[in-house]
């Protein structure tokens, strides 16, 4: 009997769990949607063929409704976690909960209690845990063989496309609808951090700001949109150059029936949101910054979050009592400082590989075991995954206050 689920929020990301769904039908049956978005709502629903009576445009008419299903799975906008997830833990489901948790420490504490206390599981979707390379790095750090860690250095490269288009223009530019800034992109970084070392995190310190995408850097002549811009092809956060000409960051635009992609592009970049100079957007969520951890055992964890590169990807330098491990997301370069041998582990064609060196896939695998009752190696309960949020929002609180913070 494949598990029944149901789909909340069917944007990017469901489309990523929904395509486990697509390949493993004796595995999970969708059964319900709820979705505002009409296109995105019926597209998904006519694929899975969901009746019509089990589409819904707001949660609060699915719970008033509720169709009997093992799971919810909850991929809505990170200001709208709490309600829905607190709803279906109430109602006895499990949920598969993308991150961040929900906006406050509170909102994540009384969520894990009332699952603990329905008996529901909620798996936070901390995809490094499933994926391939980190797996490896975790497997090299924790096997000992290198020794105690003693510090670690760990950048996020969020990259200057990603975070033009989200954290600037688009959906997660404001801190109100969302989280700070940390805690939306980087608490799978902490995590990360958290998990190889499987110490827990003493104090914290953090600094940061909005310190370029305001509009008194706009350029002399810039203008409100890059389409008008006489300043095209020489500014490198141009929206024509990123949408149009190098068709980048698409793949979120809905394409109603009738028109292409080049009409929703146009559209975009002459009205909507991701048009705009990103001199002269209504964002206000850091652009640069940089945590320090002080974990039990005396380890030391530097972190920077990084949107100034075309290196969108993360880096890390492991340094531990016999040996270090220095990686790119790409390969892990081992060494050993007894016999001063290099190994390396090469990982560049895995990368290749969709939904995150299949990671993404893994997460619904591992979830769906885990409801099933079956051994899992599901690692990302929300118990484990407050950690890392605790850190982030203490790190902002550092940042906004300038003092150390002890947890
Ligand atoms: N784990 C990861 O690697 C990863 C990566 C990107 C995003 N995320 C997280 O996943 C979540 C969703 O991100 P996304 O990229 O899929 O965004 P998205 O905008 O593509 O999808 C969100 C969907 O939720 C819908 N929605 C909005 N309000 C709703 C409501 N009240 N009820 C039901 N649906 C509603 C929107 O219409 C949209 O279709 C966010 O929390 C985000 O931080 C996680």
């Amino acid at each position: 009997m494949p598990a029944s689920v149901v789909a909340i929020g069917a944007g990017n990301r469901m489309r990523t769990y929904m395509h486990y769904a697509a390949e493993h039908p004796d595995e999970v049956k969708l059964v319900a949607i709820v979705e505002p978005d009409d296109i995105r709502r019926n597209t998904m629903g006519d694929q899975f063929g969901v009746p019509m009576e089990h589409r819904f445009v707001h949660y609060n008419d699915f719970f008033a409704n509720p169709v009997p299903a093992d799971a919810v799975i909850l991929c809505t906008p990170e200001n709208e976690h709490y309600k829905p997830c607190m709803k279906a833990i109430e109602l006895g489901y499990h949920v598969l909960l993308e991150k961040p948790i929900a906006q406050t420490l509170q909102e994540c504490l009384d969520m894990a209690d009332t699952a603990r206390r329905n008996g529901v599981i909620i798996s936070v979707c901390h995809v490094l845990r499933y994926h391939p390379f980190f797996l490896k790095v975790s497997e090299l750090v924790r096997s000992g063989n290198l020794g105690k860690v003693i510090s670690i250095s760990h950048s996020e490269g969020v990259g200057l496309d990603r975070a033009t288009h989200g954290y600037v223009r688009g959906t997660w530019n404001r801190e109100e609808n969302g989280n700070p800034m940390l805690l939306a992109k980087c608490c799978h970084d902490v995590d990360f951090l958290l998990w190889i070392t499987g110490r827990r995190c003493l104090k914290v310190s953090s600094f940061g700001s909005l310190r370029w995408f305001r509009s008194e850097n706009a350029p002399e002549g810039a203008a409100d949109r890059c389409v008008r811009c006489p300043l095209d092809g020489k500014c490198p956060y141009s929206a024509v150059d990123l949408y149009w000409r190098r068709r980048d960051w698409i793949s979120n635009f809905d394409v109603p029936e009738g028109q292409t992609i080049e009409d929703v592009i146009r559209r975009e970049l002459n009205e909507g949101v991701q048009g705009r100079c990103v001199y002269r957007c209504d964002n206000n969520v850091v652009d640069h910054q940089a945590l320090m951890m002080e974990l039990e055992d005396d380890i030391v964890i530097s972190m920077t979050m990084d949107i100034f590169t075309l290196n969108d990807y993360r880096t890390t330098k492991i340094c531990l009592t016999e040996g270090e491990i220095v990686c790119d997301e790409h390969t892990i370069t081992v060494t050993d400082f007894r016999t001063r041998r290099q190994q390396v582990f090469d990982f560049s064609e895995m990368l290749e590989q969709p939904y995150h060196a299949g990671a993404d896939l893994k997460i619904m695998e591992e979830f769906l075991r885990a409801i099933r009752g079956e051994e899992t190696h599901l690692n990302t309960l929300i118990d484990e995954s407050i950690q890392s949020h605790l850190v982030c929002y203490e790190a902002e609180r550092s940042r906004l206050t300038g003092q150390t913070i002890t947890l």
